[in-house]
């Protein structure tokens, strides 16, 4: 059972880990420390916020099961444990506490930039690193075909440097199925080597499942998106 208490309007993005649950990714030779630390996970404390709560209130307890929700009432707040043991919990960890992986001559895939796996489903984080400086490096994103995976892309601050026409708080959706690599002007600004480091915050989900998309309200979605992979790279042309 667990409970939210924002203390300020909040956004989220909720992600299901339905018939798995959130593992680390397997961090080979690089050691269980890479990436960020487990010590930095954060967990749940039994706080006076958490113990302030309890009491003998009618509390209702949604469950979902079958993608449907249904309610358990109690006649008091069954968040009362007064302690607990085990490695079963909620974690957060902060994008600053990640320590990227990077290499000056090896542009390294975005599985490098794993945070969380499930079995459906994989969560990378981009955090500010510095671009390859090798002359024949790679320093974008390489042409690929998502057979697999749906890929959901969160921006949350910087300049992210694969894409164009992106801005902090878009989210894009590339579905499974066609080629592509990184945007026109991202192309071209990554082949003249202009940029040393990026200062991109972005969250991606590759996602097994295929992403149902909802009836957006008018204004949310950015309908010229798909049309600004139009441009030739200019590198390429000159
Ligand atoms: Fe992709």
């Amino acid at each position: 059972m667990w409970r939210i208490v924002p203390t300020a309007p909040t956004t989220l993005l909720l992600l299901e880990a339905t018939e798995s649950s959130y593992q680390l990714p397997d961090k080979g030779m690089l050691g269980p420390q890479a990436i960020f630390d487990p010590a930095m996970l954060d967990t749940p404390r039994l706080d006076d916020a958490f113990r302030a709560q309890q009491g003998e209130h009618e509390t209702k307890v949604l469950v979902k099961r079958r993608g449907r929700l249904a309610a358990i009432t109690y006649p008091f707040n069954p968040l009362d444990a007064v302690g607990w043991h085990g490695d079963l919990c909620a974690v957060r960890i902060n994008w600053r506490d990640i320590r990227p992986l990077m290499s000056h001559r090896y542009h390294l895939p975005p599985s490098a930039h794993t945070t969380f796996v499930a079995k459906n489903f994989v969560v990378c984080t981009f955090c500010p690193r510095p671009i390859e400086s090798d002359p024949g490096a790679l320093k974008v994103p390489f042409f690929h075909n998502n057979d697999d995976y749906d890929e959901i892309l969160f921006y949350h601050r910087g300049e992210f440097f694969s894409r164009d026409n992106i801005h902090p708080g878009m989210m894009t959706v590339h579905p499974c199925g066609f080629t592509h690599g990184p945007h026109p002007k991202a192309f071209a600004t990554g082949a003249k080597g202009a940029r040393t480091e990026t200062d991109e915050v972005a969250v991606m989900i590759d996602t097994r499942y295929p992403v149902e998309m909802a009836k957006l309200p008018d204004g949310v979605e950015f309908t010229g998106y798909v049309d600004s992979w139009k441009k030739k790279p200019e590198a390429v042309a000159g």
